[in-house]
């Protein structure tokens, strides 16, 4: 496609504004000596420039986007209205508390109304994402060791169904990631958990609902176990979409957690945009949260930087407000009993795809799935070469974005699919037929499915090259 830059011709004019000279006196000093240097483009070209090109991008407004452990469910629009009222956009994060008290009721009832959901006493906005969350929650528990005494403390627990931010995060920390198996039934194996427990036990990092989708339902054992060593557990709650309403986290013997608001609490996200990663802690863990956390008197909400044993700050000012205004936004639409029905038909809106797929795809695990399930295209491989990721770029032709592919490790050749709740049971059969009409495919044609895709606007890459040699500049050299 040709740049902008590209439609420049000489001497073709541009929009230019009118000649306000005579109104406005602009100091000699200050005019423009020389003409400014800009392409030269019909201001008709330059809108039908950029309008084709927002359309060659793939959207969650434009179609099912079953990118598992991502939760790509629609993001309402009210809530982006919400998020653009002057009252919230036009505030300095240096305004003193008194006068943006609106603003500190917006981020204090958030957390209030996400303690209540997960069973949790205390919490931050600061972390951007989940992975973020993840730093904070395990540097809060590394504090929480040392002030005990237990400071040397090196391996944190992780189970291979868990999702990769979860080892790196135990390394950014300084921890060694020590794996955890999983069982046949894809559930954490608790006769390996016991064998890695120790006195080097940090804690353990558990994804629930893992990333198989299976909720690791002995999670009050496997807590008591971890904590009868010493340990603390980190709850990777980024799939909270599957339990609204249903559990809370904190009953079960979890000790901290974070949320993915650009998840479960309708944040748009997928182009790297600003999301939430909240962390929330049981009461053990409240005074070493960053600083400052926001707290509630007589005289209104305010910020209290005063925790001598803080981790300090994780985020400038308190993480990203409108971020958390558009989850607000949501949640109060929503209502407790809407976030309980969300949830309710994620868990569904998954079983009834996985259902659809079942005779003719191998799922891993079959039995009853939370929000998302894995499917394996290795047979399929076996008998014809068409791999998962052949079948994820042919989804791209039928207008479909494709599923998470080669995620959870422990799944050879994994498709993760993950509908979402706010899918119409139409979308959900139109994806099954046209995933059986790519295996029939597979069979019949099999270099049509490993050539796809044909119908977007760039074809197959080479995924390696594109990840190490990144085009960042329209300009060779
Ligand atoms: C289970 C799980 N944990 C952690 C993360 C990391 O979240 P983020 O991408 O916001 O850092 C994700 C992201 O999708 C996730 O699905």
């Amino acid at each position: 496609m040709e740049l902008i830059f590209e439609k420049h011709k000489e001497g073709r004019g541009n929009y230019t504004f009118p000649d306000f000279e005579e109104d406005v006196e602009i100091p000699e000093e200050y005019k423009r000596k020389s003409p400014l240097n800009l392409v030269e483009v019909p201001e008709n070209e330059v809108v039908r420039h950029y309008v084709r090109l927002s359309q060659l991008n793939y959207a969650v407004d434009i179609g099912f986007y079953p990118l598992g452990s991502c939760t790509m469910k629609y993001n309402p629009k009210l809530n982006e209205e919400v998020s653009r009222f002057p009252g919230f956009t036009n505030i300095h994060p240096l305004t003193p508390d008194h006068l943006v008290q609106g603003a500190l009721e917006v981020m204090y009832e958030t957390i209030e109304i996400l303690k209540k959901l997960t069973g949790m006493d205390g919490g931050t906005l600061q972390p951007s994402a989940g992975a973020h969350g993840e730093l904070t929650g395990i540097l809060i528990i590394k504090a929480y060791l040392k002030d005990k005494g237990e400071g040397n403390r090196d391996e944190v627990l992780i189970p291979d169904s868990a999702h990769g931010t979860n080892p790196a995060t135990a390394s950014m920390a300084g921890f060694k990631a020590v794996e955890v198996k999983s069982d046949k039934d894809g559930l954490l194996s608790i006769d390996d958990l016991k064998s890695k427990l120790s006195e080097r036990t940090v804690g353990l990092m558990i994804t629930n609902p893992n990333t198989l989708g299976l909720y690791e339902r002995r999670i009050r054992e496997i807590c008591d176990l971890v904590h009868k060593a010493g340990g603390l557990v980190y709850m990777d709650g980024a799939n909270f979409n599957a339990l609204m309403g249903w559990i809370k986290p904190g009953d079960t013997g979890v000790d901290v957690m974070h949320l993915n608001l650009h998840k479960t609490f309708s944040v748009p996200h997928g182009g790297g945009g600003p999301g939430g990663g909240v962390l929330l802690v049981k009461e053990h863990l409240k005074e070493f949260l960053p600083v400052p956390v926001i707290e509630r008197s007589e005289n209104g909400y305010y910020f209290n930087w005063n925790l001598p044993k803080s981790i300090g700050k994780v985020h400038t000012f308190y993480g990203h407000f409108l971020a958390v205004v558009r989850a607000y936004a949501y949640i109060l639409s929503m209502g407790f009993e809407g976030l309980k029905r969300a949830s309710a038909d994620a868990v569904l809106n998954a079983n009834y795809l996985k259902k659809l797929l079942e005779d003719e795809f191998k799922v891993e695990y079959p039995s009853t799935c939370m929000h998302e399930f894995v499917i394996s295209a290795k047979p399929i491989k076996d008998e014809t070469g068409v791999k998962a990721v052949d079948i994820a770029k042919r989804l791209l032709d039928y207008g479909f974005h494709a599923p998470t592919v080669y995620f959870p490790l422990i799944v050879p050749e994994a498709l993760m699919i993950e509908p979402t709740e706010t899918e119409t049971k139409e979308t959900l059969e139109r994806f099954a037929e046209v995933m059986k009409r790519i295996k029939e495919e597979a069979y019949k044609e099999p270099e049509k499915v490993k050539n796809a895709p044909y119908d977007t606007p760039v074809g197959r890459l080479d995924e390696v090259r594109a990840a190490k040699e990144l085009k960042v500049s329209f300009f060779e050299g």
